[in-house]
C-alpha cells in the first residue's frame, strides 16, 4: 500500500514539474505538441541553427487562412518552445501583408555582416489568390523576431512561388524558386545583405516542380522537389549537381516504403543538417490537410545513403541515435 502511495506521489510530482523523460524519438505523422501543450502550427517550414538552438519557422494556418509565420525553439529537435508569431500579418488593409493574402514556405538565414536575421517567403497579395507570385522579405535583430516586413518582388521579373533559401559554405546565399506558373525551377544569388536578388539567376530545369529542399554532402548538392498537384501528394524527385547553377541530373524518386510513390502522403519543405553529427540530414515534409490546414502533420525522416545515393525510407519511429556519431 505504502509503495503504491509513494509511487503515485512521485508520478504526480513528475507530472506537476513536467519532468517526464525527455522524448528521444520522432514519430512522423503523429500530432506534435509544443511546450504549452498546443499542436505545433508551423507548416511549409524551415529551420535555422543559431548559437546552440534550432529555430523552426513555419506558416501559421487557420482552417485555410494564412495567419503569419510562427517560430518555435529547441535544443534537441524534440521539445519545442513556442516563441510566438515571428512575422505578423498587417492590420492595415492597404499593406502587401494584410490579412487576406498568403505567406507560405518561410525560411530564415542569418547574415553575419549585417547581424540581421533575414526571412524570405512566398507572398501572395491580398485578395488575388496565387496570381501575384512574389518573394517577400522581412528582417529582425533577433532570431525569434518580431520580423519587420521589408518588401516583395519577382526576382529578375520571374514569378516566385514555392521557395527555399540556401547558404553555401562560402557564406553566399541563394533562393531556389518555382517560376513561370511552376513550370520552371530557378536559382538566384542574393545580394551581400541577403535582402535582394542579384542578376545571377539561372533556370535549373523545366520539369513542373515545386517544394524545393536542398542539402550538400561532400561537394555535391542534392535537391528534392515535389510535383505540382495543389495540396494533394505526388512523387518526389531527387536531382544532383556539383554546382548550384547546374547542370542538375535527375536521379529518380528517393522515397522508399509504403506510399513512397506519393512521398508518404507528404510534400517536401526542408532538409536539415543535424549539428554535431557527420552526414546526418533530416528530410522534412508536410502532410497537408486541405480541409483544415492547421491540422496538417509533419513528416521528418532520416536521409540514408545507399550506394552513396540519398534514400528516404519510411519509419514509424526513429531517433537521432540511428545516425550514429
Ligand atoms: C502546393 C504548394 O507546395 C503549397 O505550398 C501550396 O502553395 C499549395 N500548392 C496550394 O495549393
Amino acid at each position: 500500500m505504502k509503495i503504491i502511495r509513494i509511487a503515485s506521489l512521485l508520478l504526480a510530482l513528475v507530472t506537476y514539474a513536467n519532468l517526464s523523460p525527455a522524448q528521444t524519438e520522432f514519430e512522423p505523422g503523429a500530432v506534435w505538441y509544443d511546450d504549452q501543450g498546443q499542436v505545433i502550427n508551423a507548416h511549409g517550414g524551415g529551420l535555422l541553427f543559431d548559437q546552440g538552438t534550432y529555430y523552426w519557422f513555419g506558416e501559421k494556418r487557420g482552417k485555410s487562412a494564412s495567419e503569419g509565420v510562427n517560430v518555435y525553439s529547441s535544443k534537441d529537435l524534440h521539445s519545442w518552445k513556442y516563441e510566438g508569431v515571428a512575422l505578423a500579418k498587417s492590420t492595415d488593409p492597404a499593406s502587401e501583408i494584410a490579412t487576406n493574402g498568403l505567406m507560405e514556405r518561410p525560411k530564415v538565414i542569418y547574415n553575419p555582416k549585417t547581424r540581421k536575421y533575414v526571412m524570405w517567403f512566398h507572398l501572395e497579395l491580398p485578395g488575388q489568390g496565387y496570381k501575384a507570385a512574389r518573394a517577400g522579405v522581412a528582417v529582425s535583430d533577433k532570431a525569434t523576431g518580431p520580423y519587420q516586413y521589408v518588401k516583395s518582388f519577382r526576382p529578375n521579373g520571374h514569378m516566385s512561388r514555392d521557395m527555399t533559401l540556401y547558404v553555401d559554405e562560402d557564406g553566399s546565399a541563394y533562393q531556389i524558386y518555382s517560376a513561370r506558373e511552376n513550370y520552371d525551377l530557378r536559382i538566384v544569388k542574393l545580394t551581400d545583405d541577403f535582402l535582394s536578388a542579384t542578376t545571377q539567376d539561372t533556370l535549373l530545369f523545366s520539369n513542373h516542380r515545386e517544394a524545393p529542399a536542398i542539402f550538400k554532402k561532400e561537394g555535391k548538392y542534392y535537391l528534392i522537389t515535389s510535383g505540382c498537384t495543389g495540396w494533394a501528394p505526388n512523387a518526389a524527385a531527387l536531382h544532383t549537381a556539383t554546382s548550384l547553377f547546374g547542370p542538375w541530373e535527375l536521379l529518380g524518386d528517393p522515397m522508399k516504403g509504403p506510399q513512397a510513390n506519393i512521398t508518404f502522403d507528404g510534400q517536401s519543405t526542408y532538409i536539415l543538417p543535424v549539428q554535431g553529427k557527420k552526414d546526418a540530414y533530416i528530410f522534412m515534409a508536410d502532410r497537408w490537410n486541405p480541409k483544415d490546414l492547421k491540422d496538417s502533420r509533419y513528416l521528418w525522416l532520416p536521409i540514408q545513403f545507399k550506394d552513396n545515393q540519398p534514400v528516404v525510407e519510411w519509419k514509424d519511429r526513429w531517433s537521432l541515435a540511428d545516425f550514429g556519431h
